[in-house]
């Protein structure tokens, strides 16, 4: 079976049945895509904190499709069989014409499937790339692709209402055609709640453990963008203290040479 038809609702649901977690992970580039195959993720997915992690902006409202053309296409190249997807970047997807000929264009340098942001708003945007053939993941709760407009990163989900609210947008994402929807920084009882109602797995960040699957921001993960790590991540290795001293160690070692 090809990446891309793994990516199908009805095989993502019938692993979600199956019970056995995914791990997702985000890669911008050759290197980051190969060693996540390596390691054995389900999914990789080319995240629009590509803006923040590689490209140094404050949030991923900068980021433009053409970044993410030329993201996507180097993590492509980095992997053989892992379905690889790709967030369509802000602006990208207003309406269901746009997502689609957007969303070919990921799809053209490689990616098996796309992510836009946003519920229930967005189900005509989810249903026209479910029927152009494009495998589509949902995202709902905490929007980066919003922060300037919520004025930072706050969970969602926690009354009864906002729950509520949170599973009417799951539903009307998954009957419009979501492959899976990403939960990030949602309330976990309510991150558990939308779980156990929907058929496609969810994809947790900062939503508690009853996900169907967890997603983490590599750098995060791996402690390669030191300067900052969201509450909810646990750095696993200190991947940017490992480049300061190999290339301190480097610099003794020229300025130590003879001529
Ligand atoms: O942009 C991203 O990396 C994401 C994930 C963290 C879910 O959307």
């Amino acid at each position: 079976m090809s990446p891309a038809d793994s990516l199908h609702p009805a095989l993502t649901a019938e692993a979600k049945r199956g019970g056995r977690k995914l791990a997702v992970l985000t890669a911008y580039d050759y290197p980051g895509a190969r060693l996540l195959e390596e390691a054995g993720v389900d999914w990789v997915l080319v995240g629009d904190s590509l803006g923040m992690v590689v490209l140094g902006y404050p949030d991923t409202t900068h980021v433009t499709l053409g970044d993410m053309l030329h993201h996507t296409a180097a993590a492509a190249r980095g992997l053989s069989h892992t379905p690889l997807i790709a967030d369509l970047p802000i602006g990208t997807y207003e309406t269901p014409e746009a997502a689609v000929q957007n969303a070919r264009a990921l799809i053209h340098v490689g990616a098996h499937g796309v992510k836009i942001e946003g519920g229930a708003s967005h189900r005509a945007q989810i249903e026209a790339l479910a029927a152009a053939g494009i495998p589509v993941m949902g995202h709902i709760g905490m929007l980066p692709q919003s922060v300037l407009l919520e004025g930072g990163y706050r969970i969602k989900g926690k009354t009864p209402d906002a729950s509520d609210a949170l599973l009417a947008d799951a539903v009307a994402l998954t009957e419009g055609g979501a492959f899976a929807i990403v939960l990030e920084l949602v309330h976990p009882a309510a991150a558990q709640r939308i779980t156990e109602c929907i058929p496609v797995p969810t994809i947790g960040i900062g939503s508690g453990t009853h996900c169907d699957g967890q997603v983490l921001v590599t750098h995060d993960l791996t402690g390669a963008f030191p300067w900052f790590c969201p509450k909810f991540a646990t750095a696993k290795a200190a991947v940017g203290d490992a480049i300061r001293s190999a290339a301190a160690q480097f610099a003794v070692e020229v300025r130590a040479s003879k001529k």
